[in-house]
């Protein structure tokens, strides 16, 4: 597709989100990454947090995590480019291991990622013997390759309630365990933060622990309450790794596939969408009829690394390339595979 045909799809969708200016040099970057990408056999996916310009143009998949999981599990090309955050490149090269995996930029971390290490998981395994660990995809490889299986934001409840056991670990993000103690009516202990009395899992059934998501702790039940006595009638959607108080008050909580589909689903006069901002822009752009109210001051740092000009930089210098050690893939295959065997 040439830059002009590009920039003529790319201004119906977004004109009134990016700037004119923007589109123009942001279409022929677009325009150099789908010819390489052809020529090189290479697909791009790309997660809903992707900035608009980027998400509307050069991925042959959009999706949340699950999806593009499965997405890069399926594909043949020889080149997964992962427009994302690298624990999700990474998972790429877990459930493919002969494809070349890129990322676009050199970290892109994630704050929830980082908050635990598999150290950390053998050290629970030992305070809590038998006790099944369930990790988020939001960890490095080595985490996951400690866990007996994984989950993401749209299927957490199902992985917990998939499992035998009455008590289970759920690691590392605070909120996103309460959220899923609440649904699924468990008592909820953090260790590292209230010691655990006795064997103490006498009433305990999840085990949490300290990590937070730095965008989606952000948000207040206050933040809320402002919103709805200023517009009554407003839909409000919440991540999951948003705290229980935010999701308690909000219509709908779920992954960010579940609010996509709910804002085109629903027919609220107007919508808030408490989550990364990037994908309010994108919401916005999908849905021109509806009325997106904005309370986005936060992009998420590590997902914003991730550029047009950095995924052509990819593509020319093959770089950053995705390797995960043989024996801690299989391991963290091991627990992917069990999620996406769940659904
Ligand atoms: P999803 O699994 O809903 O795509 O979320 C991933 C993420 O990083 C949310 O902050
Ligand atoms: Fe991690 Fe939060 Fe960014 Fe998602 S939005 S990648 S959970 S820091």
């Amino acid at each position: 597709m040439t830059a002009e045909a590009l920039y003529e799809n790319l201004y119906a969708k977004l004109h009134g989100v990016v700037p004119d200016v923007e589109l123009r040099y942001k279409a022929g970057l677009a325009a150099d990454i789908i010819r390489r990408k052809a020529e090189q056999n290479a697909v791009i996916l790309g997660h809903n947090y992707m900035e608009p310009v980027l998400f509307y143009s050069v991925p042959d998949y959009t999706g949340d995590s699950l999806e593009l999981s499965r997405r890069a599990a399926r594909t043949d090309k020889d080149l997964i480019i992962f427009c994302g955050v690298r624990f999700m490149a990474e998972t790429a090269k877990i459930l493919n291991p002969t494809r070349t995996v890129l990322l676009p930029a050199r970290r892109a971390g994630c704050s929830l990622a980082e908050s635990i290490t598999a150290a950390d998981v053998r050290r629970l395994r030992q305070q809590f013997p038998g006790v099944p660990v369930v990790t988020y995809v939001n960890t490095y490889a080595d985490v996951k390759a400690e866990s007996d299986i994984c989950c993401t934001s749209s299927n957490a409840v199902a992985v917990v309630e998939s499992l035998p056991s009455g008590t289970v670990m759920f690691l590392p993000d605070e909120y996103l365990a309460r959220n899923v103690a609440r649904e699924t009516g468990k008592h909820i202990v953090f260790p590292t933060r209230q010691p655990v009395v006795g064997d103490g899992l006498l009433d305990v059934q999840l085990i949490g622990w300290h990590g937070r998501c730095e965008v989606h702790e952000k948000f207040t039940p206050r933040d809320i309450r402002d919103i709805r006595a200023q517009f009554p009638d407003v839909a409000i959607l919440a991540h999951p790794e948003c705290s229980p108080e935010v999701t308690a008050l909000a219509d709908f909580s779920g992954g960010t596939n579940a609010m996509i589909r709910y804002v085109q689903q629903t027919h609220a006069p107007r919508y808030l969408v408490l989550t990364e901002c990037a994908m309010g822009d994108n919401i916005a752009a999908a849905n021109p009829d509806k009325e997106l109210l904005r309370l986005c001051s936060v992009r998420c740092p590590h997902m914003n690394e991730i550029t047009l000009e950095d995924t052509l930089a990819a593509l020319t210098h093959h770089r950053y390339v995705i390797e995960v050690p043989e024996d801690i893939r299989v391991r963290a295959a091991r627990a992917l595979e069990r999620m996406i065997a769940i659904g």
